[in-house]
């Protein structure tokens, strides 16, 4: 598709960016789903961030996601969040109307609708997240939220666990909480597992958390590292016969959820699904 007078712009602020697969992952899905728009990734630190807010608008781009570091200093600049990014305390999409922003997460509605598409429901699962960082929060909130049975946070720092835990419950008392560092994490009766830490992130690829094959046989390794596409940690899995699901399928997941926002428009996600191979060599 070339570029002509009404081609829209769309765009990531972050820093450091150069390794994001988000432009490949949205041009393709633009140039599939014949939407005449194109997606780049900008490189903007801290300070910067404000400028680059009001140069959006001033150039009426419709939409654009923040990263890391910016996930929660982008709120004051925006003019409303959604639901979802509130309980998330983080945004990382943005809706621009006419200079009113409005900022929503995907990052956990990502990882569900990620898990649907392998057939699994998320409704009444016994679930493990390792690791307590943003991610974490994201995935455990929206998991909590869509009605997940019991949810076990384990992290290397336990008091950050323990916050999520607390945070859970206090919010959605329904779900059964616990917290443990990662020696003493359960293995036993859990549906899904989520490494959410960077261990076994590129270069370090080598590393992984924790065995997963001390988990029952029956549960779901997940991993949300994506580059490597196939960790160590879901490769030993792999290798066990464990049900596996990598990162990629979390990142296409939030984009596509991006785009639905931007455009208002369903964007077809099986392209990715039959594709994922060739667009990004994987699996
Ligand atoms: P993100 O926002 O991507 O989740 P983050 O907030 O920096 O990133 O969180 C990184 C997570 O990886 C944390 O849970 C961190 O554990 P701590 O809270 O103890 O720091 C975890 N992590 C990173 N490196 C680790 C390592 N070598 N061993 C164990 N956990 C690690």
């Amino acid at each position: 598709m070339s570029i002509d007078a009404d081609t829209k712009l769309f765009c990531l602020l972050g820093h450091p960016i150069s390794k994001s697969l988000s432009p490949i992952i949205h041009n393709y899905s633009f140039e599939e789903n014949e939407v005449n728009a194109r997606y780049v990734a900008f490189d903007v630190d801290k300070n910067a961030l404000k400028y680059a807010v009001n140069g959006i608008k001033a150039l009426n781009i419709q939409g654009f996601n923040v990263t890391i570091p910016h996930k929660v200093d982008i709120i004051k600049l925006l003019d409303e969040i959604d639901e979802e990014a509130n309980l998330l305390g983080a945004v990382n999409t943005v809706k621009n109307v006419n200079g009113k922003l409005t900022g929503f997460n995907t990052d956990g509605r990502g990882f569900i609708q990620a898990l649907q598409n392998n057939n699994i429901d998320i409704k009444d699962k016994n679930i493990t997240i390792i690791g307590a960082g943003g991610a974490a929060r994201a995935i455990t909130m929206t998991m909590a939220k869509d009605g997940a049975r019991s949810i076990q946070v384990a992290n290397r720092t336990v008091e950050k666990a323990k916050k999520i835990a607390y945070e859970i419950s206090s919010k959605f008392q329904n779900v059964v909480t616990s917290w443990t560092d990662i020696q003493n994490i359960n293995t036993v009766d859990m549906d899904i597992v989520v490494n959410c830490t960077s261990v076994g992130m590129y270069p370090d690829a080598e590393s992984f958390i924790i065995d997963p094959c001390i988990f029952n046989k029956n549960a779901l390794i997940c991993d949300i590292v994506y580059k490597p596409t196939l960790t160590k940690f879901l490769n030993v899995a792999k290798q066990s016969g464990y049900r596996i699901m990598g990162g990629i399928d979390m990142l296409i997941y939030q984009a596509i959820l991006s785009e639905q926002i931007w455009l208002d428009k369903k964007i077809n996600s099986k392209l990715f699904t039959e594709k994922k191979k060739d667009i990004f060599n994987i699996l």
